[in-house]
């Protein structure tokens, strides 16, 4: 059997050999109506009928008991472009800043939910909370998708034009990086 040379890494950091992670910004909004945007790169579709998606969040994030008090959110998928926006709505606290104010962001109407969509995303899965369930230190919110949009020319045909749609991905810590544009379709 061949040998491998490999490094360690601690399994409480083992989560950073899944990044990159595609990022995105989720809007919600509490029980007195102001919103809130949380920076995740914990989040996935888990289901396509129900359609659902997962989000990780720590019950320290002032979004974790917005999401509860509501039980709505939308996800918007934001571009490299904002980068800044993406790590700002991930280092501070929506208990003392009104981050859309802060980072300059627009909050529109959704069409289902109470949360507001952000207007500079390219994409927004409104949700409605289908079940949460405590993981270790965080909690998993599984959303059921009411409705889904993307802006008109970010998609080539049903997925996103990568050449043109820079989506934002997590390397870790203060480290960002987008796709280049290229499609590999593999031959099986
Ligand atoms: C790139 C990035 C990704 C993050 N991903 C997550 C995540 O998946 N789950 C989580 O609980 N916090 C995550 N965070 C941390 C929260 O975004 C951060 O604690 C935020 O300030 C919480 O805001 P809130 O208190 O207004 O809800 C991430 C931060 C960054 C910068």
């Amino acid at each position: 059997m061949p040998i491998k040379e490999t490094v360690s890494v601690a399994p409480s950091s083992a989560y950073r050999l899944m990044h990159p992670m595609r990022t995105v910004l989720v809007s919600c909004v509490g029980a007195d109506n102001k919103p809130n945007i949380i920076t995740l790169a914990w989040a996935m579709p888990v289901s396509m009928n129900p359609p659902l998606v997962a989000l990780s969040i720590a019950p320290s994030r002032y979004s974790h008991k917005l999401i509860e008090e509501t039980k709505e959110f939308v996800v918007n998928i934001p571009t490299i472009d904002m980068v800044n926006a993406v790590f700002f709505c991930g280092s501070t606290s929506g208990k003392i800043r009104d981050k859309f104010k802060d980072v300059g962001l627009t909050p529109m109407p959704a069409r289902k939910v109470k949360a507001p969509i952000i207007g500079e995303c390219v994409a927004h899965l409104e949700c409605r909370l289908y079940s949460q369930f405590p993981v270790g230190d965080h909690t998993l919110f599984v959303g059921e998708v009411l409705e889904a949009y993307a802006n008109r020319g970010a998609l080539a045909g049903d997925v996103y034009d990568i050449g043109k749609t820079k989506l934002v991905f997590h390397v870790g810590g203060d480290s960002f990086a987008t796709l280049e544009s290229k499609i590999l379709r593999p031959k099986i």
